[in-house]
């Protein structure tokens, strides 16, 4: 059951000014090992970003949420439809800074290094990466890291690491796939008032993927509910919450409660009326369970 008090928007958000990721009547098709059938991860999606928005994407597991972020990035293509970021195809690697659920660090290269990586793909002088590395490792609380190899740090750290290795190349565009997903409890929610902060300092888009909806609640401007088989977008939702939230208890606040009931009231609907849901992961837990991981 909807409530009143829930903000429902169009799928263009940003009526007032030119958006800087539009999506267009997107579908995608997977073709499957030994099977004639494909397995349609996204029908028919529009959506429009604005510029400097921190965007949600929520829905249950297999509602196309990575093959979503992957088209934004250019990694793969939509099969029909058009993605266009501040008005141009996106090309992998340019002014999007790509954060994964796994770390991904090179485990042979120290923290530093492995910072330095893109700015060294870019082929940006040695002094100019050194400041900036340093600068983006003191945003994330690790200058005094940077000769530490990731097998010496925690999880929590690795995951810092990752993320100032996506700011570094200054992207103007931060997409990130369940970043939090492995870290635990405590750590997750220090992570998301340090993501919080950084935001604030250098605004930026950042497109959030997280099975989690008090996450979704806690970090968005605006959160786009998904449904699965086919992937579609159900609804986009406005988080009406004052910036920035680590200054009071965003959590505590009535606009927080009801938006984290409905979306939770709609992801249940979904994995409820499809008998085939991936709503257990591979894990063997369910979303909500791996959410609070
Ligand atoms: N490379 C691929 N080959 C075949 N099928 C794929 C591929 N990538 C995704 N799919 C399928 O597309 C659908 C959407 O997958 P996607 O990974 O985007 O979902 P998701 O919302 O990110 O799920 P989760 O929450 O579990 O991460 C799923 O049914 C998945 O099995
Ligand atoms: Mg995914």
């Amino acid at each position: 059951m909807s409530s009143t008090t829930v903000q429902s928007l169009p799928v263009s958000t940003s009526a007032a000014e030119e958006p800087a990721i539009t999506v267009r009547n997107i579908t995608k098709m997977f073709k499957r090992h030994r099977s004639h059938e494909g397995i349609l991860a996204l029908r028919d999606v529009s959506l429009d970003i604005g510029k400097n928005k921190f965007i949600s994407l929520v829905g249950p597991s297999g509602c196309g949420k990575t093959t979503l972020l992957r088209m934004l990035n250019g990694l793969i293509r939509p099969d029909e439809g058009e993605i266009l970021v501040h008005g141009q195809p996106p090309v992998p690697g340019t002014h999007m800074g790509f954060v994964f659920q796994s770390f991904r660090l090179l485990p042979w290269r120290t923290i530093h290094e492995n910072v330095a990586y893109p700015l060294q793909l870019h082929g940006m002088g040695k002094d100019e990466i050194h400041e900036r590395v340093m600068r983006y490792l003191e945003m994330v609380g690790l200058r005094k890291f940077a000769e530490s190899y990731p097998s010496e740090l925690s999880g929590g750290m690795k995951q810092r690491v990752a993320l100032a290795r996506a700011l570094v190349s200054e992207p103007d565009i931060l997409l990130m796939d369940e970043p939090f997903a492995a870290l635990d409890a405590q750590t997750r929610e220090f992570m998301q008032f340090e993501l919080m902060k950084i935001w604030h300092q250098r605004k930026a888009v950042v497109v959030f993927v997280t099975h989690s909806v008090d996450e979704a609640v806690l970090l968005s401007d605006e959160i786009v509910l998904l449904r699965p088989r086919p992937g579609q977008v159900s609804e986009v939702l406005k988080v009406d919450l004052p910036h920035p939230r680590w200054d009071y208890d965003a959590r505590a606040r009535p606009e927080f409660v009801e938006l984290r009931r409905h979306l939770w009231e709609r992801i249940k609907e979904m994995v409820a009326a499809d008998p085939q849901s991936e709503f257990f992961n591979r894990d063997g837990k369910s979303d909500h369970a791996a959410a609070q991981d």
